[in-house]
């Protein structure tokens, strides 16, 4: 029977204990599969799932609910790769975040924050100094997830990754065995996010939330530089802090967008 939203309320706190995390069997794949395709447009063919299962098998990883483990309810798949480090000038293996994704029935249960912690520790056997991944730069909520549970920093956008034009966040989180929590200083600062979309980018729209000053960037459905259309009654909400803001008011370039009054 599918959670009610009062009992994922009182999940939260006891999440973890609710939760089991398990490597992937090939008997899975079929549930992973339809978990990405109900979730995600980026979708893959069956012998990319059996590929992923036979090279990483210890860090491809399926999520249930203890009482009911034969749900799956989410999923996480990694590669490993090597290439220049987003710290510094070294060439070095990392840890390349394939796929993610929570069914979302069961979204803010710390799902997905249990997968990205266990699956981290489990790719250290391949000896992984940094990990990365790419984000569309409209998936606020995921992107909090990643900057705020699991310390990524935004490195660069990379332009039109996505099929459908959206750019992505390149993400990075250095692995540090002696202070996992050291920040670093290499990241992209809001600035450049905000000089990047002036200069390069008029499909999408950049901004500070008003109320808690986070960076959000959304996809503009429509291609008139610069404006949003004055009868779209959509309302965006900030994966920060929630605020209710209207896209009517929000001007490119300029960030003033007004709260609507709740
Ligand atoms: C992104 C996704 C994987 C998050 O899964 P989840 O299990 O709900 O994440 P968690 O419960 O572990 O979230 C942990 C924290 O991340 C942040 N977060 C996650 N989703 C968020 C959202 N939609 N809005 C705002 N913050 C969010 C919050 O800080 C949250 O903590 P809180 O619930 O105490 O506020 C899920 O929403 C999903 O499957 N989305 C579609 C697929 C996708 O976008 N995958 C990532 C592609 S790169």
């Amino acid at each position: 029977m599918p959670i009610q939203f009062k009992d994922k309320l009182k999940m939260r706190d006891i999440t973890n204990h609710k939760l089991s995390c398990q490597p992937c069997q090939s008997s899975d794949i079929q549930s992973v599969m339809d978990i990405n395709e109900s979730t995600l447009p980026e979708n893959y063919p069956l012998f990319f799932y059996e590929q992923i299962l036979e090279r990483y098998p210890d860090s491809f990883l399926i999520v249930s609910l203890k009482d009911q483990p034969s749900v799956r309810i989410g999923y996480i798949m990694w590669r490993i790769e090597r290439g220049p480090s987003s710290f510094g000038l070294d060439y070095v293996k990392k840890g390349h975040l394939v796929s993610l994704a929570v069914l979302p029935r069961y979204r803010r249960l710390g799902a997905a924050s249990l997968l990205l912690k266990e699956s981290m520790k489990i790719i250290q056997k391949y000896n992984v100094s940094e990990y990365v991944l790419e984000v569309r730069v409209s998936n606020t909520g995921a992107v909090r997830l990643y900057e705020e549970v699991l310390q990524f920093e935004k490195i660069r956008i990379i332009g039109h990754y996505y099929r459908d034009g959206e750019d992505a966040f390149y993400l990075s989180h250095k692995y540090d065995p002696f202070n996992q929590n050291a920040p670093h200083s290499v990241g992209m600062l809001d600035d450049e996010i905000f000089q990047y979309y002036y200069k390069h980018n008029q499909g999408h729209l950049c901004y500070k939330c008003p109320n808690c000053q986070h960076i959000l960037v959304k996809g503009l459905s429509y291609s008139y530089p610069g404006s949003i259309h004055p009868n779209d009654p959509s309302i965006i909400k900030c994966a920060f802090c929630n605020q209710d803001n209207s896209k009517f008011s929000i001007s490119q370039g300029q960030f003033d967008m007004r709260i609507l009054k709740k």
